[in-house]
């Protein structure tokens, strides 16, 4: 079982979009999947249940035959079973983010403050053994590709994180999946932007990474 837990100490910054965009992808890819909200807002569960308001601490409900959803406010799941992947939306504060120990942190920024922010709590989140850090850019581009492409340097630069090269732009098709709740690449003249592409390629690159690409969840059952 992997775990991958999407943070940033910034609210705002497309933490809860990410997410439900895994869920869609590890689900069109039949990976066993928990989708776990720490995050008190329930932003997560309410997407992913289109719309629902009422979740309650521990509601739990099946989002389709692959994908289970936790909302579990401030509480990283324990003795999880019979998944293949975990997807944690955390909330943007360290102390309970890190809670959870994840094979992979996926962080989108958006711009200098929400990076050094992150840089700020790295020995934190990569004290699991093995953990590892992507930093992904979305709606980064306020400020023009140069200051885009000074912040992807400054985070180069920073031990222990690895940067997804496409920054996701701000996007009408990204912004409309949150109000459809619907991925990016279904929502009208979603498919086509760059917004969706980008956002998959990082969530293919994601699941791939953790040995979860569809080929490899396939010949794992079989064995
Ligand atoms: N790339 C993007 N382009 C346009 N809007 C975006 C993008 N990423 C996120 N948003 C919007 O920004 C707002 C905050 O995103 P959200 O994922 O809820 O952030 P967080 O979970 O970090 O608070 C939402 O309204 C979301 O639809
Ligand atoms: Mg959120």
């Amino acid at each position: 079982m992997r775990t991958v837990a999407v943070y940033n100490n910034k609210g705002g910054v497309g933490k809860t979009t990410i997410a439900a965009h895994l869920v869609y992808r590890a689900d069109a890819k039949g990976i066993r999947t928990l989708a776990v909200a720490m995050d008190r807002q329930g932003d997560l569960p309410k997407w992913l249940s289109g719309g629902d308001q009422g979740h309650r601490d521990g509601a739990v409900f099946d989002f389709s035959k692959n994908v289970t959803v936790l909302y579990s406010p401030d509480a990283a799941p324990e003795g999880i079973r019979g998944v293949d992947l975990v997807i944690v939306d955390t909330p943007a504060a360290i102390e309970i983010a890190s809670r959870v120990k994840p094979d992979l942190w996926v962080a989108p920024c958006d711009g200098r403050m929400a990076l050094e922010d992150l840089a700020n709590v790295l020995p934190t989140m990569l004290e699991p053994p093995g953990a590892r850090v992507l930093i992904v850019f979305n709606r980064a581009d306020a400020g023009g590709t140069r200051t885009l492409s000074a912040m992807q340097r400054a985070a180069a630069k920073i031990p222990g994180l690895s940067v997804w090269t496409e920054a996701i732009p701000d996007s009408a098709a990204v912004k409309r999946a949150g109000e459809f709740y619907m991925p990016a690449w279904d929502v009208p003249y979603g498919a086509s932007t760059s917004g969706a592409r980008i956002l998959r390629a990082v969530i293919d690159s994601v699941l791939d990474s953790m040995g979860l690409a569809d080929g490899n969840v396939r010949r794992a059952r079989r064995a």
